[in-house]
């Protein structure tokens, strides 16, 4: 019996396994990855992040997304124009907290199933393209 085959097999399974845990680690845990902006930020782009915001948002974070009062029901929706980021400054920090809301309380909403990831992008593209310069 040639053993061969077996023993190779073994040999590269020893090779790879260390590298194993780290495959797991990084494909556990998608939230942990950054998340690179793969819509450009155009004039098409941020026009179209903007109808979105104006349709959506601006009711909560002012038409200018400066920031809302609040109500009795929801606290006041932050400025989105300043660099104070709560929940993270880069573009897939801020897609998330569009996407998947803030939890505990979700006063701020997800949209993953009213917007497309696109629309979403757009978004991000239409604020960033906002930010007030210090
Ligand atoms: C019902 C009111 C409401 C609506 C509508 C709303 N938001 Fe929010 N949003 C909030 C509140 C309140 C917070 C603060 C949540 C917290 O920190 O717990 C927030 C937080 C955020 C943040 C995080 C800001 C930071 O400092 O990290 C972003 C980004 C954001 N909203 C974007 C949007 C976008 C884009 C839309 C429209 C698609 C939207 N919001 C619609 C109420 C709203």
């Amino acid at each position: 019996m040639n053993l061969r085959p077996v023993f190779t097999i073994v040999a590269a399974l020893m090779l790879t396994s260390p590298a194993l845990p780290l495959v797991i680690a990084a494909q556990g845990n998608p939230g942990a990855a950054p998340l690179k902006n793969p819509v450009a930020a155009s004039a098409e782009s941020t026009a179209a992040g903007k109808q979105i915001f104006a349709r959506n948002c601006a009711t909560c974070h002012g038409v200018n997304a400066e920031g809302g009062p609040g109500n009795d029901l929801i606290p006041a929706a932050p400025d989105l124009t300043d660099d104070q980021w709560d929940h993270g400054s880069t573009d897939g920090d801020i897609f998330n907290v569009i996407k998947n809301g803030v939890p505990p309380e979700f006063n701020m909403i997800p949209w993953k199933d009213k917007l497309m990831d696109t629309d979403v992008w757009n978004v991000v593209n239409y604020l960033k393209s906002i930010a007030k310069k210090k």
